[in-house]
Formats: structure tokens, sequence, C-alpha cells
């Protein structure tokens, strides 16, 4: 079985959310230690925004990449993603990188009765964090948009590790960090 582990955040050790996917990676590694484990860290080393360029594949180390970026998202069977709220949505490292995993043909297809996601299967936890309160509220642009994109690739099995209001005031932020680590759902054997 493999995990996919990637973080997005820019705010390095003090990041919420790298230290949630963090403690939900080593639970998955507790209950299955056969599991394999890739790791990318989207903010040291980030995908090149989508660009004519990319598209015309005239990079060749950017085509490389790519590619190994669809290739690791194809395998894995989780995904274990930190997705800070950046101005309501995500970091657009992020971004970059779902541009990359998003591609007709692959991961995604329309036909006559519309849209089908290509890639099933998996499951996604993504550890989410923000300053404010967004939970159901409609500047929410960040976990609905994840949900959204995911889904239309076919994934429908999406958890949310949530830490939010972190920037209230120190106690709102442990306690918002407490409450996410006690809701890590319990890691399961996927069929794989
Ligand atoms: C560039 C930037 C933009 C942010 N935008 C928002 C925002 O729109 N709404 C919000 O509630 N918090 C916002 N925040 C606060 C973060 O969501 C919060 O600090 C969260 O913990 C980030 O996760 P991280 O610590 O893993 O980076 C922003 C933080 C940064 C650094």
């Amino acid at each position: 079985m493999k995990l996919l582990h990637l973080d997005s955040s820019a705010l390095g050790t003090g990041s919420v959310t790298r230290e949630l996917t963090a403690a939900i990676v080593a639970r998955w590694q507790d209950k299955l230690p056969q599991l394999q484990v890739e790791y990318r860290d989207l903010d040291r080393d980030p995908l090149p925004h989508l660009t004519g360029q990319s598209l015309a594949q005239a990079n060749p180390e950017e085509a490389a990449d790519a590619a190994r970026t669809m290739e690791q998202f194809l395998a894995a069977d989780v995904l274990v993603i930190g997705a800070p709220m950046y101005n309501f949505s995500i970091p657009s490292t992020l971004k970059a990188w779902i541009d990359r995993v998003a591609v007709a043909g692959k991961t995604f297809r329309y036909g006559a009765q519309g849209p089908e996601g290509l890639a099933g299967g998996k499951k996604i936890i993504i550890a989410s964090g923000r300053g404010g309160i967004h939970s159901g509220a409609p500047s929410d642009f960040q976990e609905t948009y994840l949900r959204q994109v995911f889904g239309f690739l076919g994934v429908t099995d999406i958890e949310f590790v949530r830490a939010e209001g972190v920037a209230y005031s120190p106690q709102h932020r442990s306690d918002a960090i407490a409450g996410a680590l006690a809701s890590i759902p319990e890691p399961v054997r996927l069929a794989a």
C-alpha cells in the first residue's frame, strides 16, 4: 500500500498543517508498518505554474517532473495533504500540483453523460489550517474547492482534519491543534 504525503505551508516549522500531516502519517505508519510512504514538500520543491510552455512540454525537466507527479498521484492509495487556507483558498504551490494531476484523459474525461472521474478508489486526508473560522461559511473556498476538485477526479473518500481559528489567540491555536490531533481518523488497510 502506498501513501503520498504532501505539505504546502510556507510557514516552515511554525506550520500547523505540517504538524498535523506528520501526526497523521505517523499514525498510518504505526498501524501499517509495510506502508510505502513518499513525500513532497511543495513549498521547498514546487512545481512551476502551468503555462502554455508547460502544455507544449517545451521544457524537458518540467515535463519529466509533471510525469513523475502524475505517476505518484495515480500510484497512491492514500494521500495526506497539508492544505492551509491562504487568501480564502489554498497555497498556489498546492494549486500548481493539482494542475498537474487534473489532466483530461488521465484522471477525468468528458463523455455523453458528462464528466467522469478516473482516479477513484483512493482515500484523501486533508490537514486544514485556518487563521479564522470558516466552516460552513461562504468564505470557505479552500475545503469546498478541494472536495470539488478531488471529487471531480473520482475521489469520494475525503476526510478533513481541521484546526481553525488559530489566529484568534495562542489559546485558540493550541486548542484547535489539540482538537485536530484528537480527530485524526483511524488508519484502515485498503485493498491495493
Ligand atoms: C499568506 C497567508 C494567507 C492567509 N490567508 C488566510 C485567510 O484568507 N483566511 C484565514 O482564515 N486565514 C488565513 N491565513 C492564516 C492561515 O490559514 C493559518 O495561519 C493556518 O494555520 C495556516 O496553516 P500553516 O500554519 O500550516 O501554514 C493566512 C496565512 C498566510 C501566511
